[in-house]
């Protein structure tokens, strides 16, 4: 890894330096265009989850490591109910462990919970099934199936000793704010380019060892769908910001992230499973207007985004 690493220094930097430079140049008088050092700093402090070797050697025990490996090989393990090439530590780094990238430990003590999305109080369970449908853009499970109670159980596990129905700081992403001057896709295109392409793929469409993926799709029939919180350009751009480049987080600035993120969220993905009688704008209006910063149902350069691929 650290040879892959300082090659993508060498490759990076010239051309991270260009895009910079040629964003400052158009709005001088701008200070947030200035290249800042990255701000957010991996404060330590949060919540510690207990370490793999603390798992009891019992049936919970064995429950809670099916969920670990379910959570790790989703794909592999639980192909009926994964439409797409995701496992959940895709989105959910360091076996859900990592603060700002939706850790286990900060979800478990959150629910049952009311969420916008259905417009009712879901249960923990309700909520995994919710990131089937959508983030895997699959089928979800039972909910009184062992898929779903394996990952309950090492969720429940990861949040030993945690507050109930106290947010823990690193829940979420914690999204960067939006910026002044709103995002720039074609900038993003670049930075996509210099920083992003050598794993994800020129065209977003990830990288297969033999036959699993080790660096996954970021758009294209094989990624998320337009229904998942990723499609949001306001919750990639905190995925973003924390946690890629990959072993690089928190180095883009606030404008870097959400320029990537929009080009990434304006690329085609799976339908939206719960497209409105096949109609983009009944279904943009019913279910993504009100959804953070999104492009369903938006036209880009004259095309309308959202129109999916299978
Ligand atoms: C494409 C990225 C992605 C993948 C893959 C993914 N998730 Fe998520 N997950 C998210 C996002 C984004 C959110 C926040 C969604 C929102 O705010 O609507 C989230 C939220 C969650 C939450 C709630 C967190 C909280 O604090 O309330 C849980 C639990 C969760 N995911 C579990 C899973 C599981 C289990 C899987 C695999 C079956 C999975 N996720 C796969 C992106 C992903
Ligand atoms: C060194 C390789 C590498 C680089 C460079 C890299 N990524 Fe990633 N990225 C990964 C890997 C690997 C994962 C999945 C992490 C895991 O499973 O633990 C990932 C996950 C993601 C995800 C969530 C999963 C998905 O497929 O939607 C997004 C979004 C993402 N990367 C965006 C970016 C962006 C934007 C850049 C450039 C700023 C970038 N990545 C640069 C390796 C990389």
């Amino acid at each position: 890894m650290s040879y892959a690493n300082s090659l993508l220094v060498v490759l990076l930097v010239p051309a991270l330096t260009s895009v910079v430079l040629a964003a400052d140049k158009s709005r001088l008088d701008d200070q947030t265009q200035i290249p800042q050092v990255p701000v957010k700093k991996m404060a330590p402090g949060y919540f510690q989850p207990p370490a793999d070797a603390e798992i009891p050697a019992n049936a919970f025990g064995e429950m809670v490591r099916k969920g670990e490996a379910l959570f790790i090989n989703t794909k592999a393990l639980a192909p009926e109910y994964v439409g797409n090439e995701m496992n959940c530590v895709n989105c959910h780094i360091d076996r859900g462990r990592k603060a700002n990238s939706s850790p286990l430990w900060s979800a478990y003590t959150m629910y049952p919970a009311y969420r916008k999305k259905n417009n009712k109080v879901n249960t923990f369970a309700e909520r995994l099934q919710g990131c089937f449908q959508f983030s895997m853009n699959g089928t979800p499970p039972e909910a009184t199936g062992e898929v779903i109670t394996a990952l309950t159980a090492y969720a429940y596990w990861m949040s030993t000793g945690a507050p109930t129905g106290k947010p823990l700081p690193g829940r979420g992403f914690d999204e960067p704010p939006p910026p002044r001057g709103g995002f720039d896709i074609a900038r993003g295109k670049l930075l996509y380019e210099a920083q992003c392409a050598l794993c994800h793929g020129a065209d977003g469409e990830g990288k297969k060892v033999g036959t699993a993926y080790t660096f996954p799709p970021l758009w294209g029939k094989n990624s998320y769908n337009w229904g998942a919180g990723m499609h949001r350009i306001n919750t990639a751009a905190g995925f973003i910001q924390h946690n890629m480049p990959l072993g690089r987080g928190e180095t883009l600035t606030d404008q870097q992230a959400w320029d990537v993120s929009a080009y990434i969220n304006m690329h085609e993905r799976p339908q939206d499973p719960r497209l409105i009688k096949g109609d983009i704008e009944l279904t943009r209006k019913r279910y993504h207007e009100d959804d953070g910063v999104n492009l369903y149902g938006v036209k880009v350069d004259g095309v309308l985004v959202g129109q999916g691929v299978k």
